[in-house]
């Protein structure tokens, strides 16, 4: 948000007053004098202080689900249970939203937020944002599948992967595991990728995104982000 709306929100003024409070030197964020009332910046990541009183203002929450096979990544759904309904009531805040989709087969990590901006930076191609998956298919997993996976599979309706990295943990000729991990979010992206090499993805869950680890996380449980893993989301700000 632009650091001139946020002080007119936080009431410091009209937009001629907040200008006028920049302009006379008497804003920091993080510390540094803010000099351009464009300034894009986040009260939740950043301290922001008007004449040294730290800015209050209504924190945006953040939470990491281990979402269960069977919910939808959705906000609302008629049919399914969705990953907003797996909140205690009073961390249903508003504008609470998933960052991304998972499948409604696919278990992990779902990063959920009040904060719209964000959800769209972390999404943006741009970031490269890493997220890696335990996966189960079908059939064996040769040898040769990595590099597959690494010279970025074309899909039929011709869209082309970035490369992506594939560990085989076991192989097997009617179960293989693996990690693999993708930088972009195309609509089923994991499945149709091994689908290309041959194999049928019989189990998938999305244990990191990009800094933010599942861990020991159980299934349907959530927790609030650590002040450190906040400071990690300051990366995508820009
Ligand atoms: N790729 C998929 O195919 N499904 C998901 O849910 C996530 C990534």
């Amino acid at each position: 948000m632009r650091l001139d709306k946020l002080l007119g929100q936080a009431g410091y003024g009209s937009r001629g007053q907040v200008k006028k409070l920049i302009r006379s030197r008497q804003v920091t964020v993080d510390g540094q004098l803010a000099t351009a009332d464009n300034l894009n910046v986040d009260p939740n990541l950043q301290d922001i202080r008007v004449s040294g009183k730290k800015l209050s203002y209504s924190p945006d929450v953040y939470f990491l689900l281990n979402k269960p096979a069977g919910s939808v990544s959705a906000v609302r759904d008629k049919e399914h249970q969705t990953v907003i309904d797996l909140l205690d009531e009073k961390d249903r805040v508003a504008g609470l939203y998933p960052v991304g989709r998972l499948d409604r087969d696919t278990e992990g990590l779902v990063l959920l937020t009040n904060n719209g901006p964000l959800g769209y930076r972390l999404l943006h191609p741009k970031h490269h944002v890493d997220k890696t998956y335990y996966v189960e298919v079908n059939a064996a997993l040769e040898a040769d599948a990595p590099a597959f996976f690494e010279n970025g599979i074309a899909f039929l309706d011709g869209k082309v992967c970035k490369p992506a990295k594939l560990e085989i943990i076991s192989s097997g000729s009617e179960i293989s595991s693996a990690y693999i991990t993708i930088s972009e979010g195309k609509f089923h992206q994991v499945k149709k990728m091994f689908l290309a090499y041959g194999v049928k993805v019989t189990y998938l869950k999305r244990i990191s995104f990009g800094p933010f680890h599942l861990g020991n996380l159980e299934s349907g449980a959530y927790r609030s982000l650590t002040e450190e893993e906040k400071k990690k989301l300051k990366n995508f700000l820009n």
